[in-house]
């Protein structure tokens, strides 16, 4: 086999395949064809599994001329072949792996020989048609030892018709795979740059002529009545089409014969495809011996008047962007990972998926189409890289590529294979020129060839955004598509009169680490306007390798440079799927339902349905719970005619509250699956909402009464010694160093005031300012102390500041306890914040426990953890927990775990209790120190310490999403002025024995 070269030239992009048409899998009979089971046809041949590989470091390695067998080694196919050892991991986002030569690769591109053995009955009249679904970045082709051709564009189908190079019996198929072309210029998506045969590959008989190409539409009529299906089907050849067309159910609707390759016919009272009801009919096509099944949604999209409709109705995206991603897997993700990804966005109340950046595999649609997800399908276009000078990067040159007449060919023909290998899915609802290219001719000549190839979906791309709203109105743009804005420019777009286009965010609350804290809010604004079509999380799950013993590994631990560290760690699932605390806010913020309180103590509400097709009723069933003191008194269930409210309508319900219900409760509505369905089953939880407020009063003990209380101080100290404790008190950091009570030692160590917490990713932005004014390293000093006695037991407080080596004091407070005879401590503690200094991370004190205190109860917003802008999963109630159980195991680690607005906190171990008390207050109880949490950069790296360090705050900084969006929303920062009340009383349990 003789090498070949056109791997570095922007105007060969495939030499000898088909050209681009809709997929499809021919069968022999229509039984099999509507299994939609491919596997099921035996015009099918799947060539996955062990292939013969050799690889190398360069291209230049490979010789001019090679035999097959110089494979020497076994590699499976689909993989990467970073996945089986060879080469390395890099990951980076924007900067391009290689120098900035367009249309050149490096000298260093290694390459992968791929060959394997087929056998092969010859067919007279049988074409052989070997696709390849998607192969990093590109490839060359030699069916027994004869060049057949070369393809690029990683995520499109490159077929070859092998017909004149196969031979009966056995044969060869022989693949050189190399990792970087011209067209990696055209693929610097933000993931693992991984290579090889990363999608299936499999061989099809086809007739000598038949079917190449058909697309099929429909259109609404009769006000919702009918529905027009038309089909257009172009052939080689003039063999007779004939159809059959079905309903969900197998009844026959309509049959004929295409008349000049065209089909078309009334379907009356249709279905509609939808999200919430993904009914499909299917048409059967037959010819030349062929049976094609295609699945056909009814639906229409109308962008008119800004509004994004689906079959005339308004409609939100509840989306997420996902990539192929799979720790084991890498790019190379089957059908059975797909479906896995489906069952839990459904799960979670997702609706929509951006295919970022780039289509997904074709049988990812089908099952889109099935499950009911409405798709942005992209064109595998990115080219984010163009605009990197050293550490700078200038949005000016992002449309270096854009504009270029050297890549309109490339462009166009990636955004081709992606509309015309798709098009006849329901479930895409916009095609996307692709992600982060910048804009210019190049773009708007495809958005003009989509129109005029398929003008029954809006055409969607972001990059032109940068350039203006007045900009986007007048391109052949149908969306305008923005990433990250805050909701403030959101609602500020639509004051503008100019503004005519659906808004949509195909990115927003990006999910990094802990996070995303701006959920809800960004829901309220999509609320706010009809014209605002929804979002697409950033994103679906994190990218990350799978380093041994349940680790997971990033950017830069390869030794890869450039690299972009944990950037890519920013998923709402960990790499194996489990979801984050951030996944299960998304759930709630997109429950189905949502309830106001109209006269809530006679049991009167308004519930919301937030679906945009089916009627609540027919969708939920919801329990309402009276909750009352921390505990659940009373469970029933609405009944159905009340839940009989229209989608995007409210209405009022009335509860038969129980007789005598006396005082402050509050009502948690949990919202089930009404119906099983193919991903969810009757039952399951869709939601939670509680109204109304419950108070938790701790159970009084009687009080003993203890007469003595003894103080004694000394320049730094002061002890104080009552009749079951012995407490001494650091004057110079204004807070406790020993807690002794009934002979037991509390304190691992003294306890602190605290104002760091380990950064959340989405802290990024405000660690600089954190660090450079010593919020990393402060002190706290005492001033003056004054210690004064009462009736009820003593009062001391402390001036004091905080301050950092070489920095001015951070600010300054008065901390004050009273301690009681009996042992308990009021604490309240002041703090006002210089006023040029940043936000603070959190303000509290924190206590270093014996590790033994596990067991934890609390009053507050919970199960998971909760933040002020992160609780919507969560509701105040009174739980329980173990502090190991606590811990958020993100993947580098960082602050997490807390619970927020408490009112109430116990935690003991078996000798002894500590309870806090107070209004709103926030805590976190941990093995691990901030400085742990900080310190490291892998969550296998953290070693517990030996102690429960309880963090009891009066405020910590909201979480937000500033890890790529905006700055956090100034209502959730910590305020200047901080005041900590809280009232702790640890007591010695009674064990019995004594
Ligand atoms: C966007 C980009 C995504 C991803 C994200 C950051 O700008 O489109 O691909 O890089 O930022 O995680
Ligand atoms: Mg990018």
């Amino acid at each position: 086999m003789r090498k070949h070269f056109c791997h570095e030239n922007t105007h060969t992009l495939h030499v000898n395949t088909l050209p681009p048409h809709a997929y499809f899998i021919p069968h022999s009979t229509r039984r099999s064809a509507m299994t939609f089971d491919r596997e099921q046809s035996d015009r099918f041949r799947l060539l996955n599994g062990a292939w013969r590989f050799r690889y190398f470091a360069s291209f230049g390695e490979v010789p001019d001329d090679f035999e097959r067998d110089i494979c020497d080694r076994e590699i499976m196919v689909p993989s990467a072949w970073q996945m089986s050892g060879y080469d390395g991991h890099q990951y980076t986002n924007i900067r391009y792996p290689f120098p900035f030569d367009p249309p050149y690769v490096p000298e260093q591109d290694p390459c992968g020989l791929y060959t394997r053995n087929f056998t092969l009955d010859l067919k007279p009249g049988t074409r052989r048609i070997l696709c390849f679904e998607g192969v990093d970045s590109c490839f060359y082709l030699w069916v027994n030892d004869r060049y057949v051709g070369y393809s690029q564009v990683t995520h499109a189908i490159s077929e070859f018709d092998i017909t004149a190079y196969v031979r009966e019996g056995e044969n060869s198929v022989s693949v050189l795979v190399l990792k970087w072309c011209d067209g990696s210029y055209l693929e610097d998506q933000d993931k693992f740059r991984m290579s090889g045969i990363i999608r299936d590959v499999y061989l099809l008989d086809r007739p000598a002529r038949g079917i190449e190409d058909f697309a099929v539409r429909t259109r609404i009529g009769g006000n919702g009545g009918s529905a027009a299906v038309e089909c257009v089907i172009s052939q080689s050849g003039d063999a007779a089409v004939e159809y059959r067309f079905f309903d969900a159910l197998g009844y026959e609707l309509e049959n004929g014969r295409a008349v000049n390759g065209r089909i078309s016919f009334e379907v009356q009272d249709p279905v509609f495809w939808n999200s919430e009801n993904p009914y499909l009919y299917t048409l059967v096509l037959y010819a030349s011996g062929e049976v094609i099944a295609q699945q056909v949604g009814i639906r229409e999209i109308s962008t008119a008047g800004g509004v994004f409709r689906l079959n005339g109705q308004s409609i939100k995206f509840r989306g997420v962007n996902r990539h192929d991603s799979d720790p084991i897997l890498g790019p190379a993700v089957g059908l059975k990972e797909m479906q896995r990804d489906l069952e839990l966005m459904r799960r979670h109340n997702i609706n929509a998926i951006r295919t970022s950046h780039y289509p997904p595999a074709p049988e990812f649609l089908r099952l889109c189409d099935q499950y009911g997800f409405y798709v942005i399908d992209e064109a595998d276009i990115e080219c984010h890289g163009v605009a990197v000078r050293g550490h700078e990067f200038d949005p000016e040159d992002m449309d270096r590529l854009a504009c270029d007449p050297e890549w309109t060919e490339a462009i166009l023909d990636r955004v081709e294979r992606c509309v015309m290998r798709d098009r006849n899915h329901a479930c895409v609802v916009m095609w996307s020129l692709g992600n982060e290219s910048g804009y210019g001719e190049n773009f708007r000549n495809a958005a003009k060839w989509v129109k005029s190839t398929d003008d029954s979906r809006p055409v969607h791309y972001e990059g032109a955004s940068v350039k203006g709203i007045a900009f986007v109105m007048g391109e052949p743009l149908d969306v305008y598509s923005r990433m990250y804005p805050s909701r403030q420019e959101i609602d500020e777009a639509f004051d503008d009169p100019g503004f005519t286009k659906p808004y949509v965010l195909c990115e927003y609350s990006h999910a990094m680490g802990n996070g995303p804290g701006d959920l809800e809010d960004y829901f309220r604004c999509f609320d706010r306007h009809e014209g605002h079509c929804g979002g697409f999380v950033w994103e679906w799950c994190d990218h990350a390798v799978a380093g041994g013993a349940g680790s997971y590994l990033y950017g830069g631990d390869f030794g890869d440079d450039p690299n972009d560290g944990n950037f890519c760690v920013d998923g709402l699932v960990f790499p194996d799927r489990r979801p984050h605390t951030g996944l299960l806010e998304y759930k709630n913020v997109l429950r189905p339902a949502r309830f106001m309180e109209d006269d809530l103590r006679n049991g009167a509400v308004w519930i919301r349905n937030m679906l945009d097709f089916t009627n609540l009723q027919e969708a939920v069933t919801i329990q309402w719970t009276i909750r009352q003191q921390g505990g659940e008194i009373y469970t029933a269930t609405i009944p159905e005619r009340q839940l009989d409210i229209p989608p995007h309508e409210e209405r009022r319900c009335q509860l038969e509250l129980p007789k005598g219900l006396n005082g402050d409760f509050a009502l948690l509505f949990t919202i089930c699956q009404r119906f099983d369905t193919p991903l969810v089953e009757s039952g399951h939880i869709l939601g939670v909402e509680q109204l109304g407020r419950q108070r938790y009063v701790r159970p009084e003990k009687d009080r003993e009464s203890f007469r003595d209380l003894e103080t004694s101080e000394t320049d730094r100290h002061i002890v104080l010694s009552g009749e079951t404790f012995r407490y001494v008190y650091d004057k110079r950091r204004a807070c406790f160093e020993t807690l002794v009570f009934e002979n037991i030692d509390i304190l691992r160590g003294p306890v602190g005031i605290n104002l760091w917490r380990a950064p959340t990713d989405n802290d990024q932005p405000l660690r600089g300012p954190w660090e450079q004014n010593g919020y990393d390293r402060y002190e706290v000093r005492g001033r003056t102390t004054d210690l004064m006695m009462s009736e009820d037991g003593c009062e001391i407080r402390t001036e004091y500041v905080i301050s950092a080596v070489s920095l001015p004091n951070i600010g300054r407070g008065t901390a004050g306890y009273m301690i009681g005879r009996d042992g308990s401590i009021r604490v309240s503690i002041s703090f006002s914040r210089r006023e040029d200094a940043p936000v603070l991370p959190r303000f509290g004190i924190r206590l270093f426990l014996p590790d033994s205190m596990e067991s934890i109860s609390y009053f507050g917003f919970g199960p998971g953890e909760s933040y002020c802008d992160k609780h919507r999963s969560s509701t105040k109630h009174l739980y329980t927990d173990q502090v190991s159980r606590m811990h958020v195991d993100y993947i580098r680690p960082q602050e997490n775990g807390a619970r927020y607005n408490c009112d109430h906190l116990r935690i003991e171990n078996e000798e002894m209790s500590l309870e806090v008390q107070g209004e709103g207050f926030c805590f976190n109880a941990s093995h691990y120190t901030q400085e742990e949490l900080t310190r490291k950069k892998h969550n296998f790296e953290l070693k517990p310490s030996r102690m429960t360090v309880l963090c009891l705050d009066a405020c910590q900084n909201g979480i937000g999403s500033a890890s790529c969006g905006p700055k956090l929303a100034s209502q959730y920062e910590t305020p200047r002025d901080i005041q900590l009340s809280l009232y702790l009383q640890p007591a010695r349990k009674e064990t019995g024995l004594s």
